[in-house]
């Protein structure tokens, strides 16, 4: 039993999740800040590579390297942070493959704060921005480590003027690193002129030797070559005149990035980065809701906009993703759950806002390191998986009475869209099935269209096509075929500002051909060219076309 109270309970709550170009060492970062958290222990390289990084998640690699025994999209840590209290850490795994996918967006809507890796000698890369785009359409507040300073880095400070002009975002640099590579000297925070140095593998060693305490700069000259130690003495009075100290208002409100260096692989700057987390990153923000009975609710009041604040008192959240086969030996399907507010206990009734339906959460999971354990309480902030035989999807909100539902969970306009088949005829009803479940998922996207018995399948990157293709063999037994489909875009439908439902019916009649249901039974159209959208956004002014869908 917690002695604290729901408000202090979610105020010592970090949840958070990892950005990253692919290669900028997010796994390898994930595992030191685990490391660093105690979470585990003796640090392993993280070596799988090859197809199998392709597949799967980046915390499967590490679970085979290390032997952890879960493969979550949550690790959940408890660590003191320099002022004694003990906070929660919740950190999510974001895919790491190149394909761009839906995925990575909705976990972000679980997280409160995002770290955002570059490689000191890359900078910033396009998938480094894409994922900060993601980031700023949310207000997530981000905390840069530039890593890698191990190896031979860019100049420092047009690694800062980088993040300025690319991201419009002011970078407050907390620490600055003495050189890089093998000159890397160590590194100095610009508030306190803290040295810290830095401890070179000593050849022949199998471990790091560790880094030496940290003293003031003005005493460090030890560290140092001729020189050297006057140059950085110099450049930190260049920084701490040049740019911005750090403001947490400007960086909570996602004007301002703090700045932080090291290197994952050596554990350097991790222990700081972990306190910066601690001490910086939001505790759960408020979040938008409407007060709203379910549907088909006879004689229903109309919604009611609420904001739910964590501290209140009904268990209120979302389900950001839902997970299959974290168990072989059970084809069970976990959703994971973020809570907004209240405190949970196991084996609390929830309620489904948008079926009406209610479920007994009588197995929750808490995803640690180590093991995953049956979660007795929970509280904003926290992340429970909860096993379900598909009452459960993504988008959904559950709260004690039902009736609280979050908007922000979008559906992505999937820039691939391709017709499947299965190649045994008689397996047809087989394939809706499965085809439900994995859209339910948020595996791909199905588009059923309103003529012809085709099914749509649509995804973000190409990468979804091969993890379902794989997943229809692997458990459903079915062996499908994917091909080219006559459409390149599809963009769901309502009537535009003003307009009515007629004018969306209007629209639909012309283009029945082109239309299709999601799996919502919301209308979608299918274009066959991005000219055919324009063309058709013109051409019907009342109705709006638009790519992306918010669910819940
Ligand atoms: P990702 O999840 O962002 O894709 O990156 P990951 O951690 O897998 O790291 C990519 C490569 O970069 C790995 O090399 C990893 O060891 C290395 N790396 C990560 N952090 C650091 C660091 O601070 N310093 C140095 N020097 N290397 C780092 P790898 O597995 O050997 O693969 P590769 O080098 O053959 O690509």
């Amino acid at each position: 039993m917690s002695k604290l109270s729901l408000d202090q309970e979610a105020a010592r709550r970090r949840t958070f999740a990892i950005i990253a170009h692919p290669d900028a060492g997010k796994t390898t970062l994930t595992e030191h800040i685990l490391l660093a958290g105690g979470a585990i222990r003796a640090a392993g390289a993280v070596r799988a590579r090859g197809e199998n990084r392709r597949t799967q998640s980046d915390w499967m690699k590490i679970e085979k390297e290390r032997g952890i025994s879960v493969s979550a999209s949550v690790m959940t840590f408890e660590h003191a942070g320099a002022d004694g209290v003990a906070k929660m850490f919740n950190l999510l795994d974001t895919p790491g493959h190149e394909d761009f996918s839906e995925d990575t967006y909705r976990t972000l809507t679980a997280a409160d704060c995002a770290i955002m890796v570059l490689d000191a000698a890359k900078g910033i890369e396009p998938q480094t921005l894409k994922l900060f785009e993601v980031c700023r359409l949310r207000d997530i507040p981000i905390i840069t480590f530039i890593n890698k300073l191990d190896r031979e880095a860019q100049d420092p400070m047009a690694l800062l003027d980088e993040i300025a002009s690319k991201l419009q975002l002011d970078p407050a640099p907390i620490w600055w690193p003495a050189q890089s590579g093998n000159r890397l000297r160590g590194m100095v925070e610009m508030g306190t002129g803290t040295f810290q140095p830095y401890a070179r593998k000593i050849p022949g060693a199998t471990e790091d030797a560790g880094h030496p305490e940290a003293l003031p700069l003005a005493e460090a000259e030890r560290y140092f070559e001729p020189g050297e130690h006057q140059e950085l003495l110099d450049a930190a009075e260049l920084v701490t005149g040049g740019y911005p100290a750090f403001d947490r208002q400007a960086f909570l409100e996602g004007h301002m990035t703090p700045v932080l260096w090291g290197s994952a692989l050596r554990h350097f700057g991790i222990d700081e980065l972990l306190a910066a987390i601690g001490e910086w990153a939001p505790p759960p923000k408020t979040m938008k809701a409407k007060k709203e009975a379910p549907p088909e609710t006879r004689n229903a009041p109309a919604p009611v906009d609420l904001v739910v604040d964590p501290g209140s008192a009904e268990v209120t959240g979302f389900v950001f993703k839902v997970q299959a086969n974290m168990d072989p030996n059970h084809r069970d399907r976990i959703a994971m759950f973020r809570m907004a507010s209240g405190s949970f206990k196991r084996g609390m009734k929830l309620k489904v806002q948008n079926t009406g339906k209610q479920l007994s959460v009588n197995a929750p999971i808490m995803f640690f390191a180590s093991d995953r354990e049956l979660a007795e309480d929970a509280f904003a902030g926290d992340v429970i998986g909860i096993p379900n035989h598909g009452v459960l999807r993504v988008g959904d909100s559950l709260s004690e009475s039902g009736m609280i539902r979050f908007a922000g969970l979008p559906n992505f306009a999937p820039e691939i869209l391709q017709r499947v088949r299965v190649k045994d005829p008689l397996k047809a009803k087989h394939l809706k099935k499965a085809l439900d479940g994995l859209a339910e998922e948020g595996v791909t996207q199905l588009f059923r269209p309103e003529m012809g018995s085709d099914f749509i399948v649509g995804a973000v990157g190409q990468l979804q096509f091969e993890v379902m293709a794989d997943r229809l063999g692997e458990e459903y037994g079915l062996d499908v075929i994917f091909e080219p489909s006559p459409f390149a875009e599809a963009r769901w439908i309502m009537p535009a500002p003003g307009a009515g439902p007629a004018d969306v019916e209007d629209f639909m009649s012309k283009y029945r051909g082109q239309m299709a249901r999601d799996l919502d039974q919301d209308p979608v159209f299918l274009a066959k060219s991005s000219w055919e959208t324009g063309y058709a956004t013109e051409r019907f002014p009342k109705v709006a076309f638009t790519r992306t869908k918010e669910r819940g």
